[in-house]
């Protein structure tokens, strides 16, 4: 039996024995919820203040926890603070500490509070944080990204479908696509954010509290759009911790693709670009190396994102209402998902800027895949001809030029006729001017609507995203 009050926990009154140190270490949370000191201590002091100007607890006693608060809170930036397994969490931490420091007024914090809605405060509070520096980073990778783009909006390069040469893209409209989804991304962390930022304190352990608390007031000191309105709800549900991870997920799955992208790149297979060394390491036993180890380990972390996706679904979804302790696993996955995101965005938005574009190797491998065959497909029908006999004729030019090892543009109007003599209408169709759209410059000019490939539509993309992100350009 633990009587000693300074060194018993701050639950043990009820209890006949203390618990083993292995309970002790399995149930605390100490050593990774001390992440949300700043938060915890924001929170309690806006709760303090609030009892105050409610005439719950003194202005006395608010002072010494102010005095107390901002002394812990020294102590934590400088790394003085000494965390303790036996007080559990980062919540009685510090309120041990303000007992210590201020003694009753430090007791009457918890007044009308209880851990459960404390908690869920802070991981708000933190979490809200975390997606304003994401959003940032994302607005930067943006802009450096459209800042390749621009340079290239006229770069030929292979468009893929099921990684065989379709037709003729520019990479600056490559990347563009990569902006479109992770606007996309940013609505989503916008929108998770309105419902992140909801005041759970005030629900108390999970019906509410007897004191004449004011929710209001502690829901604007700290920021908050509204309270949350459902006191089992408030301490219950982590559906926000989800979203945002939902929505990080699927970020990492488009900077997953993008990676694949890049590694497939600059495989000297295909060597449409490098990457700046920086973002590099070699071979320890093979000199010639250069290996894309960033790209590869951002699709390799995109798995634990989704991991910690799918831990905060299965946490919840068979917890009987309100508080249990199974949400005390939502911190760990949450923490892990906006550290990988924020790194990953911080070191993408530079990786961006060192890509060097081999524009010559890109540009001839449009001219081995019968790029431009869709052109001549499309040729035919403007002159009349179906499409699907269209089609056929352009399948039988492109094995024609195969067996004589070219590609489209190199055969004459006579070849071209001599092939698709087989099909009705089709070589009759064919005049000089059909060399014009056999070109790659004649194809991507020619995709001239908004999404197409062209040049200036791929400029026009690149001026609407700076409007948005509200760059002068
Ligand atoms: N460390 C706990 C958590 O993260 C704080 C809330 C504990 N509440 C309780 N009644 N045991 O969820």
């Amino acid at each position: 039996m633990n009587s000693d009050p300074s060194s018993a926990k701050a639950w043990s009154g009820r209890f006949s024995e203390p618990v083993s140190d292995l309970v002790k270490r399995y149930t605390a949370s100490v050593f990774f919820d001390n992440r949300m000191a700043m938060q915890d201590i924001r929170g309690s002091l806006a709760h303090a203040r609030m009892l105050a100007r409610q005439g719950i607890i003194a202005a006395m006693d608010l002072a010494d926890i102010e005095r107390g608060m901002a002394q812990i809170q020294g102590e934590i930036e400088r790394g003085e603070f000494a965390w303790n397994l036996d007080d559990e969490d980062v919540h009685l931490n510090i309120e041990k500490r303000l007992t210590a420091l201020v003694g009753d007024a430090g007791k009457r914090l918890h007044t009308g509070r209880s851990r459960n809605d404390q908690v869920a405060t802070d991981i708000r509070l933190w979490l809200r944080d975390a997606i304003d520096q994401i959003l940032a980073l994302i607005g930067e990778f943006q802009r450096n990204l459209i800042d390749v783009a621009e340079q290239h909006a006229a770069t030929p390069m292979p468009g893929f479908t099921h990684l065989q040469v379709a037709q003729p893209v520019t990479f600056g409209h490559h990347l563009m696509a990569y902006y479109e989804m992770t606007r996309r991304d940013a609505e989503r962390f916008t929108d998770a954010r309105r419902r992140v930022n909801r005041l759970p304190l005030g629900a108390a352990a999970l019906a509410g509290t007897s004191f004449p608390i004011d929710r209001q007031f502690v829901a604007e000191a700290l920021g908050f759009e509204a309270v949350c309105e459902n006191s089992l709800d408030a301490v219950s549900d982590r559906d926000f911790a989800i979203e945002f991870c939902a929505a990080s997920a699927l970020l990492m799955t488009h900077l997953s693709r993008l990676s694949e992208e890049l590694i497939l790149w600059m495989s000297p297979r295909v060597g449409f670009i490098d990457l700046a060394d920086r973002f590099c390491t070699g071979s320890s036993i093979m000199p010639q190396k250069k290996n894309p180890d960033v790209p590869e380990l951002v699709r390799g972390k995109t798995g634990r994102v989704n991991g910690s996706l799918v831990a905060l679904l299965t946490l919840m979804k068979g917890q009987p209402l309100a508080y249990n302790k199974d949400n005390q696993e939502d911190k760990e996955p949450l923490f892990d998902t906006a550290d990988t995101v924020i790194d990953t965005l911080r070191i993408f938005a530079d990786l961006v800027t060192g890509i060097q574009v081999k524009a010559e190797v890109m540009g001839s491998a449009l001219n081995q895949g019968f790029a431009t065959a869709t052109d001549l497909a499309d040729y035919l029908v403007k002159k009349g001809l179906p499409f699907r006999d269209a089609h056929e004729a352009v399948a039988l030019a492109v094995r024609g030029a195969e067996a004589r090892g070219c590609d489209l543009p190199a055969l004459t109007l006579g070849e071209l006729a001599e092939i698709m003599a087989s099909v009705r209408g089709a070589a009759e169709r064919l005049d000089g001017d059909v060399f014009q759209v056999l070109t790659v410059t004649g194809s991507l000019a020619s995709r001239d609507h908004i999404g197409g490939t062209a040049p200036s539509q791929v400029r026009q993309a690149i001026s609407r995203a700076r409007k948005e992100l509200k760059i002068s350009a």
